[in-house]
């Protein structure tokens, strides 16, 4: 009898270490998996590969490109229409290189030439994330909207053979820990400079680091323009302290401003979710930017006195600064500053004093609302001026607006609000 069950009593207990063993396995997985999710936060691409109102990470999303609209692939691991059948290579090509399962070359409209810098280590996390971490969705991907020629993708090889810098983010000597942690997370995952770089004629980021003085000097994109977010002193962070960024970055607003346009989505998905850790870092890194990309002019100091005037006295003859009393004096403040950080101040605020007006337009047609911190849409959005007020009325109050307070901005043009009417309006 004894002799009988020993065979059964090895067995059991052979099969219970290689369960021991197999539950460690997974624990290690598990962390993997955890940490993946993490680095996908990181990297945004929820924001990109969901449709509205779509699955999370099946794509769909059209994205604007100078040849034509194209959409945003499904990155979930079903076998046929996702990346499933991808291998740890294929998908760090994909990241890395730009370069499909099936080697076709996708367009830079996926952030590759930042992702180039993820190291190893994170690839590998990512991977086993997106494997093991992501429900599959069955949805096919969809063709460009581009017609022959301008679909043709081999010219794409040449634009990577120019433009992508391959190799992965190499720590700079001379510089601390966590200066080379947000440099990491600003260039790499955080695609930060594929919105705040400008563009060249090839669609290419005139700069992929600080090495180049047009690294996050502020670019137009959709219609947004993405800040200045170097140390000039009044479009950029000049008078910004690493508090106030990383206050910014956590809850999309600060005593200078409030994030809107594009930049909410990077708050609502990426940023606001990262430890406080990873965003000091950023903020140290963004902060040691020196000033690059302002004008001449001298740095903004306050002064309340001179639009005063002009609203209190009603008979004002400035068809901007009666529009501002009625449309937007109760929020902002006869004082131009707001009620910080609930409602942004528009004195001396960076966007206000950039040159390029188009995230003033859009945010005046358009209004906010989309803000969303752990759940709780931000309490007081700005409204949409857009159906009530004309392209001439918006142009007089942002002028307003741009002269106010010593801001001091050049006005703001009737024809380039019905341009971003029209774009903007196309787009709804
Ligand atoms: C700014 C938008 C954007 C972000 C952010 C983004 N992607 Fe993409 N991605 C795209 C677009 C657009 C394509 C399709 C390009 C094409 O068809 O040429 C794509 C394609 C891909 C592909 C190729 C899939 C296939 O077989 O077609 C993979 C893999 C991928 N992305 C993974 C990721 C991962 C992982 C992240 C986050 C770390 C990410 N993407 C973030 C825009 C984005
Ligand atoms: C999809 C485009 C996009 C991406 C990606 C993006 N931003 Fe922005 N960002 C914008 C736009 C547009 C604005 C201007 C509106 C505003 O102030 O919110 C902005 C504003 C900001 C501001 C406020 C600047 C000011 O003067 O008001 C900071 C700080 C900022 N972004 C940091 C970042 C960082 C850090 C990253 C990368 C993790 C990043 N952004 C990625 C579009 C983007
Ligand atoms: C109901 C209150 C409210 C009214 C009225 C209002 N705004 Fe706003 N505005 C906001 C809030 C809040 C924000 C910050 C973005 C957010 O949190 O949604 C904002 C942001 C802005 C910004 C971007 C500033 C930044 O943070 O960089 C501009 C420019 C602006 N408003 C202009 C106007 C103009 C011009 C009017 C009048 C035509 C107006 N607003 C009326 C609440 C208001």
């Amino acid at each position: 009898m004894r002799n009988a069950l020993k065979p059964l009593f090895a067995a059991l207990f052979a099969s219970g270490v290689a369960l021991g063993m197999l539950s460690t396995a997974r624990a290690a997985d598990d962390a993997l998996v955890v940490r993946g999710a993490y680095l996908a936060k990181a990297g945004d691409c929820i924001a990109c590969h969901s449709a509205p109102r779509g699955k999370p990470l099946a794509g769909g999303l059209p994205m604007m490109t100078p040849l034509g609209a194209i959409y945003t692939t499904n990155i979930t691991p079903d076998p046929d229409t996702g990346i499933g059948r991808y291998t740890e290579e294929d998908f760090a090509r994909a990241l890395r290189e730009g370069v499909a399962k099936d080697g076709h070359n996708l367009y830079p409209a996926m952030p590759y030439p930042s992702y180039a810098k993820i190291n190893d280590e994170d690839m590998h996390a990512l991977y086993t994330y997106f494997m093991h971490g992501v429900t599959p969705v069955r949805q096919a991907n969809r063709d460009p909207d581009m017609k022959w020629p301008l679909n043709m993708r081999w010219p794409l090889k040449l634009w990577n053979a120019v433009f992508l810098d391959k190799g992965i983010y190499q720590n700079k000597s001379g510089k601390d820990v966590a200066w080379n942690r947000g440099a990491y997370l600003i260039q790499g995952l955080g695609h930060c400079g594929s919105c705040h770089t400008p563009r060249g004629i090839a669609f290419q980021e005139k700069g992929l680091d600080e090495n180049s003085g047009t690294y996050l000097t502020g670019g137009l994109l959709d219609n947004w323009f993405a800040s200045n977010l170097t140390g000039e002193h009044n479009t950029g962070l000049g008078r910004w302290s690493e508090q106030d960024i990383a206050a910014f970055l956590k809850t999309g607003a600060n005593a200078h401003a409030s994030a809107f346009g594009s930049m909410t989505s990077v708050i609502n998905n990426s940023t606001q979710e990262l430890t406080d850790t990873d965003i000091a870092a950023m903020a140290r890194y963004l902060k040691s930017l020196p000033a690059s990309g302002g004008d001449t002019r001298a740095p903004y100091s306050y002064d309340a006195k001179a639009s005063k005037v002009s609203l209190t006295r009603p008979a004002a003859t400035d068809s901007g600064a009666r529009l501002y009393t009625v449309y937007c004096m109760h929020c902002h403040g006869a004082d131009g500053r707001g009620f910080a950080p609930m409602l942004a101040p528009l004195a001396g605020n960076p966007n206000v004093l950039e040159k390029d007006a188009s995230s003033l337009i859009n945010v005046t047609l358009n209004g906010t609302g989309d803000l969303v911190l752990h759940g709780v849409p931000a309490p007081y959005p700005m409204p949409r001026y857009a159906p009530v007020l004309n392209d001439k009325q918006i142009a007089d109050v942002l002028t307003f607006v741009r002269g106010a307070w010593n801001n001091n901005t050049p006005a703001v043009q009737i024809d380039d609000v019905s341009k971003i009417r029209k774009a903007t309006q196309a787009a709804r």
